[in-house]
């Protein structure tokens, strides 16, 4: 049962699909504290509390601040209150009842959730007008389901993004790109697709490409294509500022763009140097922008990503004047501490800057909003621009979509993934424990950049990462410019980074059977053990295992130089410790406590009761698998147990 109430004279984010009356009542389980603009509630000592969708921290969210406030910050450490998306949906639970909110609010809103005082969840918001939408249910995932109902469903991807995606920031022309496919197939290792950055763009311009460094696109492309590669490329929030450039010049005769306080354009800089901004909350905007991912379109290209929809700001014009003039007061002056500090921070304040969400404004439903006040949807509208206008350009085809930047609703219109990580092994931590809290908001196309994004990659890292991203929907390796490369076929081990990869080309009609039932019957895929046993306490402290669709758990080592790791199973179950696909052991262990061996190749899964899991002989394409031709694994019960859930995996 859901029920809405309101608080203030909210704006409407698009988010829930369906009409829901709100109640005259006063909000339930919390206390509200209208002049601090704050709602609390007493914490029990057995509640834990779920969802938030992609923030830092573990799976319950007890125990920090959270804030709703989309960021583009590289630096995921684990006293960041911000990364990049805002899902501001949570369920609390214990004592075997429990309840779910959605704070449907698109400003900055915090969830203290025992922070200030351990036993005190607080919400504050800087403006106090938000829907909230208080969820009942028997269980989690009840008042999960529940949730997911009023908020449309979750975004379909083409079965092809399924498949193993290679991505560096640095793929310099096409001679590059081919040279990875061409490692790939040398070494046997399936891949599906290779993404483009930024570089493939000219002078980092939406919808361009560099004649020089992809001089024949449409061929190459195709040349591509007919190998079974899709080429996935970037698209930048960002429109740059340059006379005889089209999406320039019509975004501007469009009046397209976001605008000051006076009515000019705001000008601000990312990777091209000055931009605009299209207003993706104005439908006319949205429209347009939308209609031109069309030019990539019928070059063949079938995928895309969205970045930089913090949207991320390097600078803004007026205050990089601001900031030019400060520092002259500077010169020659003999700096103390203080007069130093403030010097520094005037330049390293420049990027992303609180100030300059407050200096443009949105025309948005008729009314104009200042930036901060709808700050959180301004990547999901982007990402709706492209899905709304997919839905016109390929009625048929699905298009591949995710985005940096999100908030619920734009999990309708594509995935997201998690953003600029880091090569450490507390992020692969983090990979794992980010993917439940996206399923609760709807976010089920989504996985984090295997290996990580900055720093170096270290080869057993990888192959750690890989087991677990093997798992995750969207599977790509991607890493940042200047970082050490870390494409599979670099590194000695190969043997094992095949059969991993080929591992998830084995499970990939599993793994798309469970993504659709979820993707159609508002569920999740990767659950914490807690959701699956909610009789059992010792589940809710298990941080680090999750079960992935109806069949399996999975229990990822993501500690250097570990041999094996501790598992706690909420009930006997078989294991299978994977070297390949086709070659493991298998072992029936009891409920309890484990110390299990994982060799550096070895991948652990475990069989739950009464389930199925279904292999595929791999492929070297997600499509070159023979899907009617499978094998099951089963533990008690035979392979009739399964539903396995099929289509051709690529209309809509
Ligand atoms: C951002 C993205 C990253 C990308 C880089 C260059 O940092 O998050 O994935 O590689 O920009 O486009």
């Amino acid at each position: 049962m859901i029920k809405k109430y309101r608080i203030g004279n909210p704006i409407e984010t698009d988010s829930v699909v369906i009409q829901i009356d709100s109640e005259n009542e006063k909000v339930p389980y919390f206390q509200m504290m209208e002049e601090k603009k704050e709602l609390s509630l007493q914490m029990e000592k057995k509640d834990s509390v779920f969802g938030l969708g992609e923030t830092v921290r573990g799976i319950n969210k007890r125990g920090y601040i959270y804030t709703s406030n989309c960021s583009d910050d590289p630096n995921h450490t684990e006293d960041k209150r911000s990364l990049y998306a805002a899902q501001n949906f949570f369920v609390v639970w214990g004592q075997g009842r429990g309840f779910g909110m959605y704070v449907d609010a698109p400003g900055r809103v915090t969830f203290d959730i025992g922070y200030t005082d351990l036993d005190t969840f607080t919400i504050s918001f800087d403006d106090f007008d938000a829907d909230l939408y208080v969820v009942e249910g028997e269980s989690i995932k009840e008042i999960v389901k529940e949730f997911r109902g009023i908020i449309g469903k979750s975004y379909v991807p083409p079965r092809w993004a399924f498949g193993f995606g290679q991505s560096r920031w640095s793929y310099m022309n096409e001679q590059e790109v081919r040279e990875v496919v061409e490692n790939y197939e040398e070494q046997n290792i399936p891949i599906d697709s290779v993404y483009l950055d930024i570089d493939y763009m000219e002078r980092y311009k939406d919808f361009t490409i560099s004649d020089e460094r992809f001089p024949n696109f449409k061929d190459f492309v195709k040349e591509m294509a007919d190998k079974g590669i899709h080429l996935v490329p970037i698209i930048d929030a960002g429109v740059k500022i340059e006379d005889g450039y089209d999406v320039y010049e019509e975004g501007v005769q469009g009046d397209y763009f976001c605008k000051k306080e006076d009515g000019t354009n705001l000008v601000a800089a990312v990777w091209p140097g000055k931009v605009h901004f299209p207003d993706f909350l104005n439908e006319d905007a949205r429209r347009w922008f939308g209609e031109k991912y069309k030019v990539l379109l019928d070059l063949g290209i079938d995928g895309f990503w969205n970045d930089m929809n913090e949207p991320a700001i390097f600078y803004t014009e007026d205050h990089l004047k601001e900031v030019f003039q400060e520092l002259k007061e500077y010169e020659g002056k003999n700096l103390d501490i203080r007069s130093f500090f403030h010097m520094q921070g005037l330049v390293g304040g420049l990027a992303n800057n609180e100030e300059d969400y407050r200096r443009f404004y949105h025309d948005y439903k008729g009314k104009r909003y200042r930036h901060d006040k709808v700050h959180n949807l301004f990547g999901y509208n982007m990402t709706r621009a492209a899905g709304e206008a997919f839905e016109r350009l390929s009625p048929d085809k699905r298009i591949l979509m995710f985005s940096r930047s999100s908030y619920i609703g734009m999990h309708r219109y594509g995935g997201v993934w998690c953003g600029d990580n880091k090569s450490w092994w507390s992020h692969l931590l983090l990979n794992i424990q980010q993917m439940p809290a996206l399923n609760m908001c709807g976010f089920l196309y989504s996985g984090a950049d295997v290996g990580g994004f900055g720093a170096d990659a270290t080869e057993d890292l990888l192959m750690r990462w890989a087991e677990f991203g093997i798992f995750t929907p969207l599977l790509r390796n991607h890493s940042a410019e200047g970082t050490r490369r870390q494409e599979f076929y670099r590194f000695a081990k190969t043997d094992g980074f095949k059969n991993i990869l080929r591992l998830r080309y084995a499970l990939i009609p599993y793994l798309y059977s469970e993504f659709m039932k979820a993707a159609k019957n508002d569920e999740m895929i990767f659950t914490p053990l807690c959701f699956e046993y909610p009789e059992d306490d010792l589940a809710y402290e298990v941080e680090d295992q999750l079960c992935v669709g109806e069949s399996i758990m999975i229990a990822p080592v993501y500690k250097q130089n570990a041999t094996g790791r501790y598992v706690y199973l909420p009930e006997q179950m078989k294991l299978c410790r994977f070297r390949s696909y086709d070659d493991y052991d298998v072992e029936i262990m009891e409920k309890g406590h484990h110390y299990i061996k994982a060799a550096m190749n070895e991948v652990l899964v475990f069989i739950r009761k009464g389930h199925a899991l279904p292999l595929a002989t791999p492929a070297d394409r997600t499509e070159k698998i023979d899907y009617t031709n499978l094998k099951y694994e089963c533990f008690q019960c035979d392979q009739d147990a399964y539903q396995l859930y099929m289509d051709d995996g690529i209309s809509r």
